[in-house]
């Protein structure tokens, strides 16, 4: 069955300019404490009504507005900024599901020979479709997404969500060893197509380039260093890499790069640690490693179902102390869903004997994401300003969810239930900058 299958997507409708949109919002003003369900930072209005004029919220009300205003009633239901999937990549949804390996018999076996069909653009642009159409039909508006290798991969990306009017942060992989004929690019050509790319995409619409180095193995010196210099370039570029995942990547990584400290410091010493850095995994950081993330403002992205799937290990998400935003890193990960996700990264932490709270996990996918990637003021809210990303959900789909959500007696305890029990078979409807995506 195809993704596409499971909603009707309603690419058409011209919105009109001005309407209006009703349910129970929720959104947050604050990074909820760890472990605190009372919900201080959290703003919770039943039954409003928030105002939506050329794709951005005017207007956040009880009362309904006047007629001049089109409305979809969504009473009853749960309305949510559009989720932020802070690292996920596109080639990968064929590998969904791969059995029996760990992180790197899973690049090997799986992974790489899948991607080598990205070099082909047709088939770049096909899977870029089913992709975006996939994740906006998780409740996922916003992404920062690896490519592969090909330039092709990272233009289809780009068009599709320029099309879908998505926030789309993406880069054309850079690897230059350690890995097969037809996947390995080198310095010049990829310095040429990183610069080309940015040319073209980068602040075009709601899209921005990501200097997107795979992780440290399959990058020489030469590239890394290219890589750093393309980021203190242009202050406004992202990046995104893998880090400290994996125990047996991590010894990789310390034979490599013999005069590194640690996996982190090979990027460090080539400036790729920087406020609009995103680091996937971070599962096997040591206290420099993470006190240094902190301090330059860059963010780990926490994959917990991909960390249960490769059987990676427990990321330490109450001992973090930098921005931790939630990602789904299918196909590691085994769904873009990321409720689905917030379920697994509960388990994670009661692993650990910690507890994760229902805010502190969708504060990571909405409002903390958003302002980890200084985009806090477009994304990752129902404010007004704020571009209207929304998601509309069911509270409960199903007799155990809808008796399990009628007997809760408190808010915490209710989305904790929604968050546990959902996916994207609650979402009820998905608005991209104002208009009806699913
Ligand atoms: N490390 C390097 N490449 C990958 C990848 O594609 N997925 C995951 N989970 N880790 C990686
Ligand atoms: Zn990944």
């Amino acid at each position: 069955m195809s993704f596409t299958n499971q909603k009707n997507f309603a690419h058409t409708p011209t919105e009109p300019r001005r309407w209006a949109l009703r349910g129970d919002l929720l959104d947050f003003t604050a990074a909820p404490g760890w472990g605190d369900t009372t919900a201080a930072a959290v703003r919770f209005d039943r039954d409003h009504w928030l105002l939506i004029e050329d794709g951005r919220i005017v207007g956040r009300q009880a009362q309904a507005p006047d007629a001049s205003w089109a409305r979809k009633d969504h009473a009853g239901q749960l309305v949510l900024p559009g989720f932020i999937d802070t690292h996920v990549h596109c080639p990968q949804l064929e590998v969904i599901a791969s059995y029996g390996t760990e992180l790197l018999d899973w690049l090997e076996r799986y992974t790489f020979p899948s991607e080598c069909a990205f070099a082909d653009p047709a088939r770049s642009r096909a899977g870029a479709e089913l992709f975006l159409d996939a994740l906006l039909a998780s409740g996922t508006t916003s992404a920062v997404v690896f490519a592969t290798v090909h330039k092709t991969s990272a233009e289809a990306l780009f068009q599709g969500a320029m099309t879908r009017g998505m926030r789309l942060i993406t880069g054309k992989v850079l690897m230059d060893r350690h890995a097969p004929d037809g996947l390995r690019d080198d310095v010049t050509q990829a310095e040429r197509d990183c610069v080309d790319l940015i040319q073209r995409f980068h602040g075009q619409a709601r899209l921005s380039y990501a200097v997107t180095v795979r992780f440290a193995p399959t990058s020489t010196p030469e590239q890394l260093a290219m890589a750093g210099a393309l980021c203190r370039s242009d202050a406004s570029l992202y990046m995104q890499t893998h880090v400290a995942e994996n125990r047996a990547e991590v010894e990789w990584v310390a034979r490599l790069f013999p005069e590194a400290r640690s996996y982190l410091d090979v990027y460090e010493r080539v400036g790729l640690v920087h406020e609009r850095a995103v680091l996937a995994h971070g599962i096997w950081l040591d206290d420099a490693d993470k006190r240094l993330i902190a301090e330059r403002g860059a963010q780990v992205a926490h994959c917990p179902s991909s960390n249960l799937f490769l059987g990676s290990g427990l990321f330490d998400w109450s001992g973090a102390g930098f921005n931790v935003s939630l990602a789904s890193d299918v196909g590691g990960g085994t769904s873009l869903s990321l409720p689905r996700n917030m379920g697994d990264a509960y388990k994670i932490q009661a692993l650990r004997g910690q507890r994760l709270t229902a805010w502190t996990a969708l504060h990571a996918a909405t409002r903390g994401a958003a302002e980890a990637l200084q985009l806090g003021d477009e994304i990752g809210g129902l404010s007004v300003g704020q571009a209207a990303d929304l998601c509309v959900w069911d509270w409960a789909q199903g007799p155990v969810a809808q008796a399990r959500d009628a007997a809760a007696r408190e808010l915490h305890e209710r989305v904790f239930a929604w968050m546990t029990l959902a996916d994207e078979r609650n979402l009820a409807a998905c608005y991209v900058a104002g208009r009806q995506r699913v």
